[in-house]
């Protein structure tokens, strides 16, 4: 099975725990997009070969909309934000945050979100993302909240490390994926 991802178009949204293979997934997603062209809130400093790398003075939601305000003074780029769920504090999304999801596409403007824990997080992440990668978590009542979203039951249990269970929200597609490290 193989992932279309068009980089100034769609939408993806990775949650695993810590080391569970996100970002080593994003580096598949973006083979071929030229760095410039990639702009990174870069939340724990690991993009340093990345030209457009923005370095959070807070952790807020204030500076996370900060930073998607500047990313919309552009066209043609591909967002990506590592550890969203440091920026939210409840799962109400932001002005900003909600409106990229929204039509972000309409701008040209694709976009990549990681996150740790898939509660406390704004449902509209699930709802408008195109791509959703979903890693192996523990407690019954976050799986209970993905599987909300999904077509099939029982498979975020079954992941081991580095295994994603994938869903297309357009396509309506749904199968695991596994990271090649
Ligand atoms: N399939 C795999 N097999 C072995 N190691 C892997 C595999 N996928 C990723 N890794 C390695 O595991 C580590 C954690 O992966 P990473 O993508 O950084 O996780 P995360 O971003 O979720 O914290 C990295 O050193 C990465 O190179
Ligand atoms: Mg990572």
């Amino acid at each position: 099975m193989t992932i279309h991802f068009h980089w100034n178009k769609d939408t993806a949204v990775l949650m695993g725990i810590k080391q569970s293979g996100k970002s080593t997934t994003i580096k598949e997603l973006i083979k071929g997009v030229k760095k410039e062209n990639i702009i990174i809130l870069d939340s724990n400093r690991e993009y340093k070969e990345f030209p457009n790398r923005w370095i959070p003075k807070e952790y807020t939601r204030d500076e996370l909309d900060k930073f998607i305000r500047h990313c919309r003074k552009f066209k043609n780029k591909l967002i990506i934000v590592e550890d969203i769920d440091l920026y939210f504090d409840s799962s109400h999304a932001t002005t900003e945050f909600r409106n990229l999801m929204i039509n972000g596409s309409h701008q040209d403007l694709g976009f990549i979100a990681t996150l740790k824990r898939p509660l406390g997080n704004p449902r509209i992440l699930m709802t408008e993302a195109i791509h959703l990668f979903m890693g192996r978590f523990s407690l019954k009542n976050e799986r209970e909240y993905l599987e909300d979203f999904l077509n099939s039951r029982g498979e975020i249990e079954k992941l081991k490390r580095f295994e994603f269970w994938y869903r297309n929200n357009d396509l309506d597609e749904e199968f695991l994926w596994k990271t090649r490290g």
